[in-house]
C-alpha cells in the first residue's frame, strides 16, 4: 500500500506528522510512504508549487495524505506560482472530482459552537462538493473595457456529465445515510445552476428512496445556521461547496476537526484512489509552534484507511480513539484548551492501544 505524503506549508507538516504517528501505531503490514514537496515549500525548493516529481509520487500511490498549502508570503506571486495552485493542480491532474466533507457535532463540544448547543448537537451532514469544475477551473483573465478600465473575469460553467457524476456520488452517499439530499445552486440567476438543477432532478429519478430538494445557496447559508439539523447530504458545486463547508465546520465548533476526502474514478487494488486533507488550511499564524490541533489530519487518515485502503476496521478504531480523546477533555487551543499537537497525538495513540 503506497501512500504519498505531501505535508506542504504552515501547520501542514505538524499535523501530517501527527497523523503519521497514528498510522505507525496501527502497525499495518505493507505500508510504504513516499514524501513530496507541495505549495510554498515546493516553490522555494523547485520554483513551482506542484513539481512534476510530486505529481508523479501522487499518481503512482494508492492514496495521498495532504497537509495544507498557502502563506501570505506568496500572495504577490503570479497566480500560477501561488501555493494554492498545488492543491488545485492535484485535484485536476488526478481527476479528483468528488470532495466529501463530513461535519457532525461531537458530544461535549456543543458549547464551542457559535450556535445554540441544541442546534450544534443536531448537526450530522455531509457536503458533497464538485471539485474539478465551476468557476475554479474556467477560463479567467484580465481585460480592458472599452472605457479603458481593467476588469478581472472568470468563466463559470458546468457540463451535464460533470453534474451527473457528482450527483451520483451524492445520491449514493444519501442512500447509505439518512436518505435526504439537498442540492444547492443559484438557479434563479445563473445558467450554470439552471442546468445543474435539471441534471440533478434527472438523476434523482434513479434514486426514488432518496428525498431530494433544491435550495438556493443564499437560503442554504441561512438554513445552515438556523436549523443545521435539517441537512443530511448537501450536493453542490465547487465555489458554493468551498464556502458552505467552512460555514458547516464553524457550526460544529471548530474547523480544526473536519477531515475531507477527494475521490475520482480510479480504483486501486484496495479501494478508491483519493487525496485526504484537513479542511483547515495552513494557518501560518500558529505554524511551527506545536499548537495546531491535528485531529482533522488524523480523521483524514481514517478516511484514507476506509476509502483507499479498504481498512474499515482500522478507520473505525481511529475515529473512536479521537472521540474518546475529545470526551476525556484533551483540547487544542482551537477548542479552548491548551493541549499542543504532540499531546493530542499522544492521547490518540494511547487510546488506540485501549481495547474498544
Ligand atoms: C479548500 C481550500 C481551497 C479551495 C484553496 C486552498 C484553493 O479553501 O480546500 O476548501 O478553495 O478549494
Ligand atoms: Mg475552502
Amino acid at each position: 500500500m503506497k501512500i504519498a505524503v505531501l505535508p506542504g506549508d504552515g501547520i501542514g507538516p505538524e499535523v501530517t506528522a501527527a497523523a503519521l504517528r497514528v498510522l505507525d501505531a496501527l502497525a499495518l503490514p505493507g505500508v510504504t510512504l513516499f514524501e513530496g514537496d507541495v505549495g510554498g515549500v515546493a516553490y522555494e525548493r523547485h520554483g513551482l508549487p506542484l513539481p512534476a516529481e510530486t505529481l508523479e509520487i501522487a499518481r503512482t500511490a494508492d492514496a495521498v495524505l495532504f497537509g495544507a498549502v498557502g502563506d501570505r508570503r506568496y500572495d504577490s506571486l503570479p497566480r500560477d506560482l501561488r501555493p494554492e495552485q498545488a492543491i488545485l493542480g492535484l485535484r485536476r491532474e488526478l481527476g479528483l472530482f468528488a470532495n466529501l466533507r463530513p461535519a457532525a457535532g461531537w458530544p461535549g463540544l456543543e458549547d464551542l459552537s457559535p450556535l445554540r448547543p441544541e442546534l450544534a448537537r443536531g448537526i450530522d451532514l455531509l457536503v458533497v462538493r464538485e471539485l474539478t469544475g465551476d468557476v475554479y477551473f474556467g477560463a479567467k483573465g484580465e481585460r480592458t473595457s472599452d472605457s479603458g478600465e481593467r476588469q478581472g473575469w472568470d468563466e463559470m460553467s458546468y457540463g451535464e456529465a460533470e453534474v451527473r457524476r457528482i450527483a451520483h456520488t451524492a445520491f449514493r452517499a444519501a442512500q447509505s445515510r439518512r436518505g435526504r439530499l439537498t442540492s444547492v445552486d443559484k438557479a434563479n440567476v445563473l445558467e450554470t445552476s439552471r442546468l445543474w438543477r435539471e441534471v440533478v432532478s434527472q438523476v434523482a429519478g434513479e434514486y426514488p428512496e432518496v428525498r431530494t430538494e433544491h435550495m438556493y445557496v443564499d437560503n442554504a447559508a441561512m438554513q445552515l445556521v438556523r436549523s443545521p439539523g435539517q441537512f443530511d447530504v448537501i450536493l453542490t458545486g465547487n465555489l458554493f461547496g468551498d464556502i458552505l463547508s467552512d460555514q458547516a465546520s464553524a457550526c460544529v465548533g471548530s474547523i480544526g476537526l473536519l477531515p475531507s476526502a477527494s475521490l475520482g474514478e480510479r480504483r486501486t487494488e484496495y479501494g478508491a484512489f483519493g487525496l485526504y486533507e484537513p479542511i483547515h488550511g495552513s494557518a501560518p499564524d500558529i505554524a511551527g509552534r506545536g499548537l495546531a490541533n491535528p485531529l482533522a489530519a488524523i480523521l483524514s487518515l481514517a478516511m484514507l484507511l476506509r476509502h483507499s485502503l479498504g481498512r474499515d476496521t482500522d478507520a473505525g478504531r481511529v475515529e473512536r480513539a479521537v472521540a474518546r480523546v475529545l470526551a476525556s477533555g484533551v483540547r487544542g487551543a482551537d477548542l479552548g484548551g491548551d493541549a499542543g499537537t504532540d499531546a493530542i497525538a499522544d492521547a490518540v495513540v494511547q487510546e488506540l492501544g485501549e481495547t474498544d
